[in-house]
């Protein structure tokens, strides 16, 4: 299999190491790909939103199978695009059309979509222009924490969640006024749900899935998850909390009637979906869907995958992942994200980086990162997830800390606690 991936992330680092082990992986290829997977693949200088470009690369490389990474592409259609090319009758995809990728694109559609088909989550009303003076009377009759989400991708900025309802006010009219641009020209104004999170991952052709390993991710900047919110700071899998009684209610209440409903509606969606779930007094409530793997999730769940993922893609490709089998590894996985000094705000790219030997049970993914001429820099805001392996999760994170005292460059950030919260829980 020639396969192509397509991203410049921690995620698709993950991926590449991953498909790159099986025995089936004649070339791999990722656009545009960063230092750490020019080292296992070769980079093309594709952009992911040059659809044409993507074509050219696949026609060119006589690809047959595209792991699409990031949502974006996804939400613009890149998959009905190729698939709508002569020459790419044969490809094989995996990320969802443009429809299935509404469940990541619209928050408006995936309520709507798990209103249809009974999937716990918040309840919530849409706001527009239109009915801002509506919007600002249902805050004043409802009691804080407000929840107001854009509909549309807004990378990651889109939630505001106040206790204060002058400043829900104020920013329900500035986001309907274009804060975020198209992204937020509808508005869900949404319950508040209190409890703790967890990202539950599937693999799907549209029919069959198979549960990938869970994981917790670390989004705030800041020790105590305190601060802004960024793409993600580290991630630990398994997650204490996710145990069997509570996964048996997830996959009843929330996979199950999720794949019902992408049968029923007729979406094309063979690949990820990505569960972004709350636990609310042991019951699972679903906070958001993505329609890809999760950064840095990936780089905790793809190392504890047993299985041939190559294998277990091409089948959900080809609409056949029920003749397959999915093994997972019993160990501990924990990865830590070093960022650029300034993240998730501005920063400097070109430092040198100094990334010291590899480690035993130690696996460094490359994020913003890029060779120039032989020497490593960085090029991004998250740079490098360095993820752990353990018997348990202090093992595991005591392998990713030990290996980042081997790592330097100017203005190097990165959270020490990441796992606080589950620790307390008692691991
Ligand atoms: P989202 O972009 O939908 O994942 O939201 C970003 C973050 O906002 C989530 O990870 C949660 O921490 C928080 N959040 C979103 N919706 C709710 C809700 N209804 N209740 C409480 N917290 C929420
Ligand atoms: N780590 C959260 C995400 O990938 O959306």
């Amino acid at each position: 299999m020639r396969v192509l991936i397509l991203g410049s992330g921690g995620r698709e680092h993950a991926l590449a190491w991953k498909l790159k082990q099986s025995k089936n992986c004649e070339e791999l290829f990722v656009a545009p790909g960063n230092g750490g997977t020019s080292q296992i693949a070769r980079n093309l200088p594709v952009k992911v939103n040059d659809f044409n470009a993507v074509k050219n690369a696949i026609v060119e490389n006589r690809i047959d199978l595209l792991v699409v990474g990031p949502e974006d592409p996804l939400v613009n259609g890149v998959v009905d695009f190729l698939k709508s090319q002569d020459e790419l009758t044969e490809l094989l995809i995996i990320g969802p059309s443009g429809e299935g990728a509404l469940l990541e694109g619209s928050k408006d559609f995936s309520k709507k979509f798990m209103e249809k088909y009974g999937i716990p989550t918040a309840k919530a009303r849409v706001f527009t222009i239109k009915t801002l003076s509506e919007g600002v009377a249902f805050l004043e009759s409802i009691s804080g924490p407000y929840v107001l989400k854009a509909d549309g991708l807004a990378a990651g900025k889109g939630v505001i969640i106040t206790e204060d309802l002058a400043e829900a006010k104020a920013n329900l009219t500035e986001m309907l006024k274009g804060k975020f641009g198209a992204a937020s020209s509808s508005v869900l104004i949404e319950e508040y749900l209190s409890g703790i999170e967890v990202s539950v991952f599937v693999i799907t052709d549209g029919r069959n899935y198979k549960i990938l390993p869970e994981a917790k991710d670390y989004k705030r900047i800041g020790e105590g998850d305190t601060g802004p919110n960024t793409g993600g700071m580290g991630a630990i899998s398994p997650v204490i909390f996710a145990n069997r009684i509570f996964m048996e209610k997830v996959e009843e209440r929330i996979i199950k009637p999720t794949i019902r409903g992408i049968s029923e509606e007729g979406f094309e969606y063979k690949g990820f979906i990505f569960f972004g779930l709350i636990k609310v007094n042991g019951n699972p409530f679903v906070i958001e869907y993505n329609v890809r793997m999760g950064d840095p999730e990936a780089e905790v769940v793809m190392p504890r995958i047993k299985s041939d993922l190559l294998d277990i893609l091409t089948a959900t490709a080809r609409g056949h992942l029920h003749k397959t089998d999915l093994q997972i590894e019993p160990y501990t996985a924990s990865t830590v994200m070093l960022v650029s000094e300034g993240y998730p705000g501005s920063y400097e790219k070109g430092r040198e980086m100094t990334i010291g030997e590899p480690l035993k049970n130690v696996v460094t993914f490359h994020a913003g990162t890029a060779y120039e001429n032989s020497s490593l820099k960085t090029n991004g805001g998250r740079v490098l997830a360095i993820t752990g392996l353990g018997k348990n999760m202090d093992e595991a994170l005591n392998k990713s800390y030990q290996a980042i005292r081997k790592i330097s460059w100017e203005g190097m950030t990165f959270r020490k606690d990441i796992g606080f919260d589950l620790k307390r829980l008692g691991q």
